[in-house]
């Protein structure tokens, strides 16, 4: 019912001869898989995904988006500037946004509805820091990051993908089990069928942090996990690969 999303995260990686190699190297990989694929790289290699993946089954998308739909926002891009590169997908509200650009929730939301405004889908990243997690607050943290979000959408919410991106677990190696993530996809999509059932059961809820090809297939095996969202792992194509074939 739920198309596994096995979507990739470059950051601010890459160079155009690197992309070249990585991106004929996921596309050579891709075929044939029944899993979904995705790659969300820097803003000025959108162009060079649009052509290195065309007319195969891989999507591409960005990392953020403006808020704005245009105007006197200087180094700001717009959602309709992705659509031009025939982005598929946009990533909003990283952790690494929130926390390194003073994202709120709030904007975090408005960004989500801009998105979709242009007809992109947005993968709306959640998760919480290790305090609050021995603070044992992560349900309070990660409800009140959706909270903004799935009032924005309203009846759009099967529109989106979200993210669980435990902070702890991002760029660190520590990955969280299993069961302490299915925990809390359970429980993020408890919380969107309070909304909206129906979009509830068809919203797929991907896990990040640290996912690898050894750990890929465990995570992927959980009822509530539809996906991935891989940083590290999806700068080298065998190993992005790799968790799409476990998928
Ligand atoms: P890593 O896979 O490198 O931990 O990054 C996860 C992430 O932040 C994806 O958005």
């Amino acid at each position: 019912m739920r198309q596994t999303l096995i979507a990739g995260n470059w950051k601010m990686n890459g160079s155009l001869a690197a992309n070249a190699a990585l991106l004929d190297g996921i596309r050579a990989g891709a075929q044939g898989l029944a899993c979904e694929m995705a790659v969300c790289v820097p803003a000025p290699y959108l162009a060079q995904a649009e052509a290195g993946l065309q007319s195969s089954p891989v999507a591409w998308g960005a990392q953020d988006v403006s808020v704005h739909e245009s105007g006197a926002f200087t180094g700001e891009v717009a959602a309709s500037m992705l659509r031009d590169f025939a982005c598929k997908y946009v990533i909003v509200g990283h952790s690494e946004r929130r926390s390194l650009h003073a994202e709120s929730s709030e904007l975090v939301a408005q960004k989500t509805l801009r998105a979709l405004s242009a007809g992109l889908v947005p993968i709306v990243c959640v998760g919480e820091t290790l305090a609050e997690r021995e603070q044992g607050r992560t349900d309070a943290v990660v409800n009140a990051q959706l909270a903004p979000v799935i009032a924005a959408v309203g009846e759009q919410l099967a529109k989106i993908v979200i993210a669980y991106e435990p902070v702890w677990a991002i760029g660190t190696g520590k990955t969280a089990t299993p069961a302490m993530a299915q925990q809390v996809h359970e429980r993020i999509r408890a919380t969107l069928a309070q909304a909206d059932a129906a979009a509830a059961a068809t919203v797929r809820i991907l896990y990040g942090g640290s996912m690898k090809p050894d750990n890929a297939k465990e995570l992927l095996a959980m009822a509530d996990i539809d996906g991935g969202l891989i940083g590290g792992a999806a700068l080298k194509a065998v190993d992005f690969l790799a968790i799409a074939q476990a998928a």
